[in-house]
């Protein structure tokens, strides 16, 4: 399918993560991607930013990675395992990575980018830490950026009952960034369970040619087996991170609510949980979350293969 909208320049803030290397894909394809950044998250900010250094290569484009934070800013830092693997992107035979990330400084990459380049929105995948830090340090950008198109939330959670685990993992930083004042769009769990890597969609992947097309067959695999092992009604690992890249890239494929989010910090059960108002008063409070409901899977996962094919050589 073809995209709607120009291509627009992002920075991808991410945690790889299975998911998030799909996201890398679809960005590569789509979006005028000026940069990568690492965060803490699915794995610890080593392994995050070696996998988005050998996504990278992998894809063979010429964006550089910048290490972020590593660990949130209040909550103990926590992973992902059950989920990823120790390595966050484990199942797959991974190159080595062509060499370290252009810097450790990813909350000053994104403030200079953000200051320099008109227009630029940021999409994160993974707890949105580093965002956070940006907004906290240079305030000045919150007017700068296009908008924030972010995966995490949802009607229910995953790390908890309530709570996703983007959110759950920094709920101090997801706080600043839903208040921030600027465009938000919200891809949370009720939006991306929607889109999920099953068997046929995985086989189609794996019979596609080049050494990108099957590392990611593999890392699927991996993905959609933990995810399946651990649930009784999924039938292939939610592909989370792409849908906040495809929300820009791609907006047809999504419908939309406007509605009031904000995040539970102090809960004791519901810490990390994002509480979507969905209130019909008409005093009620104002919408700051542009939030995705629904999503056309086949065509997203058609999405997503073409832009693997487009890399795979
Ligand atoms: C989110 O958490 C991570 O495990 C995934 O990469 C995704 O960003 C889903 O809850
Ligand atoms: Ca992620």
């Amino acid at each position: 399918m073809t995209p709607t909208t120009p291509r627009l320049p992002i920075i991808l803030d991410c945690d790889p993560g299975h998911d998030d290397a799909i996201a890398m894909v679809v960005a590569a394809r789509h979006t005028n991607l000026l940069g990568i950044t690492s965060v803490a998250g699915n794995a610890p900010l080593e392994s995050t930013t070696q996998n988005a250094i050998v996504v990278r290569d992998l894809l063979g484009i010429d964006v550089a990675v910048h290490a972020g934070a590593h660990r949130p800013l209040i909550a103990p830092p926590r992973h992902a395992g059950y989920v990823h693997g120790e390595s966050g992107l484990d199942g797959a035979d991974l190159p080595t990575p062509s060499g370290p990330p252009a810097s450790h400084d990813a909350i000053g990459f994104i403030i200079d980018t953000v200051r320099s380049n008109d227009g630029v929105w940021l999409v994160p995948t993974g707890p949105l830490t580093n965002i956070a830090l940006a907004l906290r340090s240079a305030p000045d950008i919150a007017g700068r950026i296009a908008g924030i198109s972010f995966m995490g939330g949802g009607l229910f959670g995953n790390s908890t009952a309530t709570a996703e685990f983007n959110i759950w993992a920094d709920p101090e930083a997801a706080a600043i960034v839903l208040s921030y004042g600027g465009p938000l769009v919200m891809s949370g769990l009720d939006l991306t369970h929607q889109f999920q890597a099953t068997r046929e969609r995985i086989d189609e992947v794996r019979g596609m040619p080049g050494r990108l097309a099957l590392v990611l067959a593999d890392l699927l695999e991996f993905f959609s087996g933990t995810y399946t092992s651990r649930h009784d009604d999924l039938r292939g690992a939610p592909v989370h991170d792409p849908c906040a890249v495809m929300a820009l890239t791609h907006p047809d494929l999504f419908t939309r609510s406007f509605s009031n989010v904000t995040v539970e910090t102090g809960g004791e059960i519901t810490r990390g949980m994002t509480v979507i108002d969905q209130r019909t008063l008409i005093e009620r409070p104002a919408p700051n979350c542009d939030r995705l409901t629904a999503v056309d899977a086949d065509a997203a996962w058609a999405v997503v293969t073409e832009a693997i094919a487009h890399f795979s050589h």
